[in-house]
């Protein structure tokens, strides 16, 4: 078997590969400032680069610096980060944005330490954003670059436990050079983004692959380890979509924080029973004027969650629902709210005309892109 490759190989096989096949016409590599790699980063964290072009570039377009998007609401922001998932990381960069003016002099941080001090950054996307942006030699550790060091240097412990992210994290570090760091991070993503793949890995074309401990040892396909997954579970929530007037819906801003915090969503109950329930108190109406829509069933990272959805059409104007934190949506003027992508769907399919299709053919409204989430 052949030895373990040399940490400066991979910096000195990358960078002219780069060159030729690496990605360069990226968005935010137009004008790699701070704020936009750290935006592109944040978004770029769970999410494939196609799917977060064009919501870069909308949220660059209404946030461009720190200052406009500290200013901006919550809701503002959830909106546009609204289908892209995990909308944890809009919440915490509309904090740290906060942090920034208020106590950082609009200054984004320059060291690791402190750029890892604000919410949502992590060590890796904080190397990545100094090194893109600054040039500053630091390490990187997402998915794409974790794959390809497993590979090179034949790292056959499972990830996750803490000694192999030590490891692995140790090896970022000895093979990024001190040179030309910014081409050579962008490099090593590209690779594990477009060669290294996970199912698919296309050693024949890899820059690397005279190198490589994995092709070495003819194990390429099961490095890395496979993380040992509980089986997944399947939870269920019932929402009633109330429709006003024909063109309006009731939504509800659902808590700060956990899944969907902080995101807009039509009333929801535990079982069937009690949206009927609620229903009948709140508008005095029987079970049988309610419609159902089919099931949605959305993927969550850990979880599937099943929607069973009941359209109450009101004749008349009623304002008992209207309680603080409650709105009444507009579907062809909709307000700036974030709304998490399968309720936009479920929306798009209370109000299409066409009943038989509209489940699967409904796309959000609006003017915007809305890629496909990878989840949430
Ligand atoms: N994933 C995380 N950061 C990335 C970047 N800058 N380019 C491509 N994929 C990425």
């Amino acid at each position: 078997m052949k030895e373990v490759p040399d940490t400066a190989v991979l910096a000195a096989r990358l960078l002219p590969w780069f060159r030729r096949h690496g990605r360069r016409h990226l968005p935010w590599q137009s004008d790699p400032t701070p704020y936009r790699v750290w935006i592109s980063e944040v978004m770029l964290q769970q999410t494939q680069v196609e799917t977060a072009i064009p919501y870069f570039q909308q949220f660059i377009e209404r946030f461009p610096d720190v200052g406009s998007l500290a200013a901006a609401s919550l809701d503002e922001v959830l909106h546009l980060w609204s289908g892209l998932g995990y909308y944890a990381r809009a919440r915490n960069l509309h904090r740290a944005a906060n942090e920034i003016v208020l106590r950082r002099d609009r200054q984004i941080p320059e060291t690791l330490v402190e750029l890892m001090a604000l919410p949502g950054v992590g060590r890796s996307t904080a190397g990545a954003v100094l090194a893109l942006a600054r040039g500053q030699r630091h390490a990187i550790l997402d998915g794409n670059v974790k794959r390809v060091l497993a590979r090179m240097f034949c790292i056959r412990d499972r990830p996750g436990n803490s000694e192999t992210t030590a490891r692995l994290w140790q090896l970022a570090d000895q093979c990024t050079p001190t040179a030309r760091v910014a081409e050579y991070t962008q490099a090593i993503m590209d690779l594990g983004a477009t060669v290294c793949t996970r199912a698919n890995p296309g050693c024949n074309h890899c820059p690397v692959s005279a190198d490589c401990g994995a092709l070495a040892a003819n194990c390429v396909q099961e490095l890395p380890a496979r993380r040992i997954r509980g089986t997944r579970r399947l939870r269920q929530t019932q929402m009633v979509f109330v429709l006003r007037n024909g063109r309006e819906v009731l939504l509800r801003k659902r808590a700060p924080q956990g899944i969907w915090g902080g995101l807009w969503v039509p009333p929801e109950f535990p079982r069937a029973a009690v949206a009927r329930a609620w229903c009948g108190s709140t508008f005095g109406v029987a079970t049988r004027q309610l419609q159902r829509l089919p099931v949605l069933r959305h993927s969550f990272t850990h979880f599937d969650l099943d929607i069973e959805s009941w359209v109450l059409k009101l004749q008349h104007d009623n304002s008992r629902v209207e309680e603080p934190g409650s709105v009444w949506y507009t579907y062809d003027a909709p307000q700036s709210l974030g709304l998490p992508a399968p309720v936009s769907r479920l929306i798009e399919a209370c109000f299409a005309d066409d009943k038989n299709g509209s489940m699967r053919d409904a796309r959000p409204r609006g003017g915007r892109p809305r890629p496909r989430a990878l989840s949430g």
